[in-house]
């Protein structure tokens, strides 16, 4: 598992855990040691898992998040202490302006993280070049940056958006599907970084880290099922149930596009593009993307319990059933626009 994972993510080293949330955790935990500095930078509306320190400004309410410029630190839960979100710098996706600036005027930074694909908004892809400025900016600024690829990784790509957009970050976090249905986390690093355990300064614990049985489901899943001819299919299936659906949204006139990557995606309901939370909490029409899921829900098509995700294929779905759903999607465009 370990060499498999590092081949595909052209990372040397691997630690294993037991969700996404303890991957993110491990991450950020190894940046702060790292850099020696307890800051960290996140992406505005962005979800890392349930640990204190990336609960902040996840799905903020507008009311309450402060100017474009410099957003406020809000936090997702009662119970995060006023410490963290002191120590947590927000801003806005797809802007690298903001970012080289925050990073400017807070010194006490020393660690990113960012999802980068925002996957917590439907599907908001990154802009052209942004992922290579990111990468660019944290470099200048001497800062680790974590790519958070529990939802991308081993699913948009064998090695997710590292190599998609091949754009190499100092540490990764993994989780979900990697596990083959069995639960893991896993964090992957540089030398340097992943030294930091080895030499016993940075405590990466967990008593099923490892366990035999999510090793061997995910090694069977990676090396046996999710080949060269799995990821061409995913590709080759996520592009038809776009394709069908934008159709639809095109024939219906409806105030929406799609968005995607490979086996995710979904449909926007907006008519402005969603480039960050903030364009999403401004034209994002939640009551017709609730609808439609309720459609599609009600029609058989089980989709995931939060109606804000996006679809996530697997091999195992046929053309048929990729029609059906956008066979449904016409039925609600054309009941919905009926006068
Ligand atoms: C991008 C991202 N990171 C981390 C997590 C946390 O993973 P888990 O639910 O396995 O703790 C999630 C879960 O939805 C996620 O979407």
């Amino acid at each position: 598992m370990a060499e498999e994972l590092t081949r595909r993510f052209r990372l040397p080293k691997v630690r294993f855990s037991n969700s996404g949330t303890e991957a993110t955790l491990d991450a950020v935990r190894l940046g702060r040691a790292f850099s020696g500095k307890d800051g960290l930078v996140k992406i505005e509306g962005t979800y890392h898992g349930h640990h204190d320190a990336v609960m902040v400004s996840v799905k903020p309410n507008p009311g309450k998040m402060g100017p474009r410029a410099r957003p406020i630190s809000v936090a997702q839960s009662a119970g995060i202490p006023q410490a963290i979100l002191d120590m947590t710098v927000v801003v806005p996706f797809n802007d690298p302006d903001a970012l080289d600036s925050a990073l400017a005027e807070n010194p006490d930074v020393g660690t990113m993280i960012i999802e980068p694909i925002m996957l917590n908004i439907g599907v908001v892809v990154p802009k052209p070049g942004y992922l290579e400025a990111v990468r660019e900016i944290t470099r200048k600024h001497g800062v680790v940056l974590i790519f958070d690829e529990v939802k991308t990784g081993n699913v948009i790509a064998a090695g997710g958006v590292v190599e998609r957009y091949g754009v190499l970050p100092d540490v990764v976090s993994l989780g979900k599907a990697t596990g083959g249905g069995t639960p893991i986390g896993a964090v992957l690093g540089t030398e340097e970084i992943m030294a930091m355990i080895t030499d016993h300064r940075v405590a990466q614990l967990g008593t099923f880290n490892g366990n035999p049985l999510s090793m061997a489901a995910a090694e069977a899943c990676l090396t046996k099922v999710l080949d060269k001819a799995a990821y061409a299919r995913l590709d080759q299936a996520g592009e038809r149930i776009l394709k069908s659906c934008q159709e639809v949204c095109d024939r219906f006139g409806l105030p929406a596009y799609t968005a995607g990557v490979a086996g995710k995606g979904c449909i926007m309901f907006s008519e402005q593009p969603v480039v960050d939370y903030r364009s999403y909490a401004e034209h994002f029409r939640d009551d017709l993307n609730y609808l439609a899921w309720l459609y599609h829900m009600n029609s058989g098509v089980y989709m995931t319990p939060g109606a804000d995700e996006q679809w996530t294929l697997s091999i195992a779905h046929s053309d048929e059933e990729l029609d059906h759903y956008a066979a449904v999607f016409e039925e609600f465009a054309r009941e919905v626009t009926a006068a």
